[in-house]
């Protein structure tokens, strides 16, 4: 067994419940979601969402933090260290790298996003949306989408945030600043759902999102669900592995999943409740992709009472979760660079965040000059997007909890878990057969 890292742990319970949600609700939350279940055509995607979130998602969390908080270490050394100790070969370590990698490739793709949210915080402080109809707003978005220059600075300011916080090692001094302004983002979701309500569309907005037409769904809407639910709760990575390393050992796990994996719902379906009145309400297309809320928030800013306040307030929280999201996918790479080259932190930091940043160069030109498929008729940003979120996350997740429920002792598994007898059957069930299973028939059908 290599070296044990005598780690230091998270204060209390709600440190460690706040740095999770730091890093599950972000894009992938507000961004994200509504977008795909516009795009998926509505509640049957969102349906087949929650049950992956609560099949697979919410076992799959656990056993990461599992490892983590077992192996005491990188996800790499983690899994090798407990393969090892198994008696298992080391090839499970390629579960830990793959997450790495996939870390990597993600936030070259999310920070070019957090650029876009960065460039709308500006936006609505200079009144750019007062006023303005569904048309003109488009034209704001398709101006930034078509200026790679200007995609280029937000991508840029936002990466040299991510940088910045990683190498002062502050990641945890954000925890008071999450523990504030993630319910401020919730409130004022809240407040946005509120303004959903006097569109007059808001009826057809909850029965789009919760009344579903099966008849919708296919063997690929079903990946694209799954595949989501890996990328909201932030899974498949390693990161949680990270997180639970710095675990005590009195938290119980199964609980302090359950509040993170709600948390981390409420705050998708709010953001779902907000945008399609928008949409309905101004005959925007469901199908209009990643721009989505950029062109559906904007427009309800420009007519309400206090709009530039508002706009400004949302898209600064919504910059702030992308910015807690990104650390933690920074994180990892950082790690695990600093401990396998003779690189010290703040280096190690600097090469992988300009690593990351190169690579969203590309992602971010795919959106205008360089716009042609490179690969499986995909540009860049599509084809990174998909080959995390269809491809990496849900087969690492599928390797980390097989290794959870199938190499682990199962008793010391279920002490750790604190599950009775029946705690323990249900566990066995849906972390050895359901979540596994789960995860290999929608592979199977929608190939
Ligand atoms: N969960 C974050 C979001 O929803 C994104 C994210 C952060 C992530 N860390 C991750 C996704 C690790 C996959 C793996 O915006």
């Amino acid at each position: 067994m290599s070296i044990k890292h005598q780690h230091a742990n998270w204060s209390s319970r709600l440190a460690f419940v706040l740095a999770a949600v730091g890093s599950t609700v972000g894009l992938g939350n507000i961004w994200k979601f509504p977008y795909m279940v516009g795009e998926s055509g509505g509640a049957a995607f969102v349906l087949v969402y929650l049950l992956c979130i609560a099949f697979i998602g919410l076992p799959i969390l656990v056993a990461e933090w599992l490892i983590g908080r077992r192996g005491q270490n990188n996800p790499a050394n983690a899994m090798t260290d407990l393969a090892t100790a198994a008696g298992k070969p080391k090839a499970w370590m390629l579960v830990g790298f793959s997450g790495i990698l996939g870390a990597f490739l993600i936030l070259s793709f999310y920070s070019v996003i957090g650029g876009w949210s960065l460039y709308y915080t500006l936006s609505s402080v200079t009144g750019a949306f007062s006023g303005q109809d569904a048309d003109g707003i488009g034209e704001l978005f398709n101006g930034m989408l078509g200026n790679p220059g200007l995609l280029l600075l937000g991508h840029s300011v936002f990466m040299l945030l991510v940088i910045g916080i990683v190498a002062r090692g502050v990641t945890k001094g954000l925890e008071s600043a999450v523990r504030t302004l993630m319910p401020a983002l919730g409130v004022l979701l809240l407040v946005l759902v509120g303004y959903g309500m006097t569109t007059g569309h808001f009826g057809e907005a909850v029965s789009f999102l919760f009344n579903p037409d099966w008849s919708v769904l296919s063997g690929g809407t079903v990946l694209a669900a799954l595949g989501h639910a890996f990328f909201t709760l932030s899974l498949g990575m390693g990161i949680m592995m990270a997180y639970g390393s710095y675990l005590g050992e009195d938290i119980n796990l199964l609980k302090t999943a359950r509040t993170v994996v709600i948390m981390d719902t409420v705050i998708a379906l709010g953001a779902g409740l907000a945008i399609f009145p928008i949409v309905f309400a101004n005959g925007l297309d469901l199908d209009s992709g990643p721009k989505l809320i950029f062109v559906t928030l904007p427009l309800a800013f420009g007519q309400m009472g206090a709009g530039i306040v508002i706009g400004l307030m949302f898209f600064l929280l919504l910059t702030f979760a992308a910015l807690t999201s990104a650390i933690s996918l920074l994180e990892p790479v950082v790690e695990f660079v600093e401990e396998r080259t003779p690189l010290s932190r703040i280096s190690s930091t600097v090469v992988s965040g300009i690593g990351a940043w190169a690579l969203g160069i590309a992602a971010l030109l795919s959106f205008n000059i360089w716009s042609d498929p490179v690969l499986f008729g995909l540009g860049v940003f599509d084809l990174l997007d998909k080959l995390t979120s269809k491809f990496m996350l849900p087969l690492t997740g599928l390797f980390a909890v097989i290794f959870v429920a199938w190499v682990l002792d199962r008793e010391g598994v279920r002490q750790e878990l604190g599950l009775g007898d029946t705690g323990a059957k249900v566990w066995t069930l849906v972390s050895r057969f359901i979540a596994p299973l789960g995860v290999i028939v929608v592979f199977i059908s929608s190939l």
